[in-house]
């Protein structure tokens, strides 16, 4: 299998757009007046959910009217929430198509068609504009990309000078690979499981000319305090076919396993 069908096969879930649009008129939500503020319940694919988003809003100094590039954009919640909230424009960058096409759905009934745009694509191969951007987003993506190193150089040159990247990540630690449990969140299987050490990644972004303005790592370490335990269903059972549960308990035994680290990080293209 390609790489590309393989992200589509773990990510995409048959007809979402027609599913989203079932589970909304269930909640009662009319479709004719749908705001992104109805959407932020399941739309934000990342463990943080909109705290997070709105984080890396703050952290890039979002404001009216800045371009911002988010790279594996999901069905577009943190797009919506740029958009709606800060009055940005915003391009994102898709690869599973089923996501493209729900985003392109929703951001159609809300309103936001002219201010988001979708690419449906894998960031390793699509061309990008040159000094484009004032913003780029790396939210939960990371984990898929092999080569980090020339995909940031790719974004340095997309982005204008004083430009920003915002990056939160799962990172490897020396023993992801005893025993990693599949699937997680962002691989079914260790064909697109490609977690970076922050050192690795630091190094990358060094080489592709960024500088730092907030680089911060939370090493894996092993945990014995006992599970959590949700009653409430998982917001991604929605948007994807695997088994959601399996996926959610995998993730807390990797970490708790010393598995995974986490980054968050702000690093700037100087003028
Ligand atoms: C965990 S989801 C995060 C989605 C979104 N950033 C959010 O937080 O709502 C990771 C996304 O990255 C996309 N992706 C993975 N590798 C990609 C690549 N090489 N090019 C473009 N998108 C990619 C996946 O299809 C998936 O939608």
């Amino acid at each position: 299998m390609t790489f590309n069908s393989l992200i589509n096969s773990h990510y995409g879930k048959t007809d979402l757009t027609g599913k989203i649009l079932w589970h909304l008129k269930e909640k009662g939500i009319d479709l004719n007046h749908l705001s992104w503020e109805d959407l932020t319940s399941f739309d934000q694919f990342h463990g943080g959910q909109l705290k997070t988003t709105l984080w890396l809003a703050e952290e890039t100094g979002l404001g009216s009217g800045m371009h911002v590039l988010d790279i594996g954009a999901g069905i577009g919640g943190c797009a919506r929430v740029w958009c709606g909230k800060f009055g940005c424009k915003v391009v994102g960058v898709e690869l599973a198509e089923e996501f493209c096409n729900a985003a392109q759905k929703l951001n159609s009934l809300v309103g936001m068609d002219d201010k988001i745009s979708f690419i449906h694509g894998d960031i390793v191969e699509i061309d990008l504009p040159d000094d484009a951007f004032e913003v780029a987003m790396f939210v939960n993506t990371l984990m898929n990309i092999q080569d980090e190193a020339s995909v940031f150089k790719k974004i340095y040159r997309s982005l204008k000078p004083g430009g920003r990247l915002a990056i939160t990540t799962r990172t490897a630690t020396p023993t992801t690979y005893d025993g990693f449990l599949y699937p997680c969140p962002w691989a079914s299987d260790e064909s697109t499981n490609f977690l970076s050490s922050p050192e690795s990644t630091h190094s990358d972004l060094a080489n592709a000319g960024f500088s730092d303005l907030l680089w911060n790592v939370k090493p894996g370490e092993k945990s014995s305090d006992p599970m959590p335990v949700s009653s409430e269903p998982s917001p991604f059972e929605l948007i994807m076919d695997i088994d959601v549960p399996a996926m959610i308990r995998n993730n807390i035994i990797n970490t708790r396993a010393g598995r995974l680290g986490s980054l968050r990080a702000v690093v700037i293209k100087e003028m």
